[in-house]
């Protein structure tokens, strides 16, 4: 067997970790999740399960990959060797794949974007054009399965390299760049006239407006958009040196990832009221408002051109975080070389990805308890197993690992302070598990 890769710098560890985090979940999903479930309300929900659940379970999933040093399976049998906690890590693998299906489509619109704005088209519309755009697009049965393909490809190619050569130099220079373009964005979208309104349904909470459905959404979203519950953290840390300090890590990951969240929210926002938009728009959001706002700036082909292919490579660095947990598990699993095992990976997703773009169009009204096949795969991952999975992960690390495991990863075997210890464990022990548990019940039955 080849020998296990590993990340080269701590700058590399962060960023590519950041990378991981940061992407279509934050710019994408984050803005229409938010404006379905009513605004505000929705937005603290969600700051509260990132840091009360989320954080710790980053952590959790930190210890156990960097303890075994293998992919969620592996990681599981060699922790808990005959038990059957091994099954978490398969249900990660399993929702890495699923997620890949719907994520690879979205990532590819947003090339298609990148061309659009090259060419001039999203240059002096209406809103009413750039949405009717937008659904032209996504309803075509052919093109955006083209760009899905590239996707793979692209994604397929960094993956098999390995980690150290595709992922950690991809995501050191970007990531910045892409925040700094933001808060651009985000400035000339508050100045817009009418923004208020935008700032106050981001802000100004109401909750009357929260049902038990959206606090699992908030809830599952921080799960997502933390790359969490599925064992893609547990495979990145497998990959950390023993002198990387995992609490600061995972803040600095937990902090970063929710302020591009914020951000993009407050350039959404304002100008989905100011320009008489509906927030409620659904996965179109995003695509449906943002030329809006480039075409108030002056040069506005060069800032929407640099947006779209920031906003690929941010998906890129998540959607090959997501290549490498399958891959890596298929590639220890079953010996095929890293290479093939990536290949299998890029064969299941293009399969999945087809009937998710068709969603759009041709398969719009094949619906199951009027969910399509796009939405059943978004709802299977970020509200079923990805919550399940981290309330099975916190209970693992709190209740089964060993104290003195979990306390000698967490403090590099003593070298490092670790403060409020107790704490950590008590709420991974009940408050986590409990608050998840909770939500499910409370949605499920309703
Ligand atoms: N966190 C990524 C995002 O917000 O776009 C999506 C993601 C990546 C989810 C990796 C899960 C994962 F394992």
């Amino acid at each position: 067997m080849e020998k296990r890769g590993g990340f080269a710098t701590k700058i590399g560890i962060l960023m590519a970790t950041v990378g991981s985090a940061v992407g279509l979940g934050n710019i994408w999903r984050f803005p229409y999740e938010t404006g379905r479930n009513g605004g505000a309300a929705f937005l603290l929900v969600y700051l509260l399960s990132i840091f009360i659940i989320g954080f710790p379970v980053v952590m959790a999933e930190f210890v156990i990959g960097r303890k075994a040093k293998a992919n969620p399976v592996g990681a599981f049998k060699k922790l808990a060797p005959n038990t059957k906690w091994h099954w978490v890590g398969y249900m990660g693998v399993l929702a890495g794949l699923l997620i890949l299906g719907y994520y690879s489509v979205v990532a590819g619109w947003t090339m298609e974007y990148i061309f659009k704005a090259l060419s001039l088209e999203l240059e002096n519309k209406s809103a009413a054009d750039y949405k009717s755009m937008f659904e032209t697009f996504t309803s075509n049965p052919i093109l955006p399965i083209i760009w899905t393909v590239l996707v793979m490809i692209i994604s397929h190619l960094i993956v098999k390299k390995g980690i150290k050569g595709g992922i950690e130099k991809a995501s050191k220079i970007m990531m910045p760049i892409l925040f700094l373009l933001m808060l651009i964005l985000a400035v000339h979208s508050i100045l817009l006239p009418g923004s208020m309104k935008g700032i106050e349904f981001f802000f100004n909470p109401d909750f009357s407006k929260l049902t038990a459905e959206s606090v699992l959404t908030a809830l599952g979203h921080a799960f997502f958009s933390l790359s969490l519950g599925m064992g893609c953290l547990i495979t990145y840390a497998s990959y950390f040196k023993s002198d990387i300090d995992l609490p600061k890590t995972a803040a600095q990951v937990t902090i970063i990832d929710t302020l591009v969240s914020v951000t993009a929210g407050v350039i959404i926002f304002p100008a989905v009221f100011a320009f008489n938009m509906q927030p409620e728009a659904g996965p179109g959001l995003v695509y449906m408002v943002l030329p809006n706002v480039f075409q108030q700036m002056s040069g506005s082909f060069i800032w929407s051109t640099m947006f779209y292919i920031l906003l690929f490579l941010a998906a890129l660095t998540s959607l090959i975080s997501l290549h490498e947990v399958v891959t890596a598990y298929i590639h220890e699993r079953y010996s095929i070389s890293r290479s093939n095992s990536s290949r299998i990976v890029t064969a299941l997703v293009l399969f999945l990805g087809v009937f998710c773009s068709l969603s759009f169009g041709l398969m719009k009204n094949a619906t199951l308890f009027s969910m399509n096949f796009f939405e059943w795969l978004e709802y299977l991952t970020a509200s079923v197993l990805l919550p399940l999975g981290g309330m099975l992960i916190s209970i693992f690390v709190a209740w089964y690992l060993d104290k003195k495991i979990v306390f000698d990863e967490l403090s590099n075997d003593g070298k490092i302070k670790v403060k409020g210890f107790k704490i950590y464990i008590f709420i991974l022990r009940y408050v986590a598990p409990l608050c998840i548990f909770a939500v499910f019940v409370t949605s499920l039955v309703k």
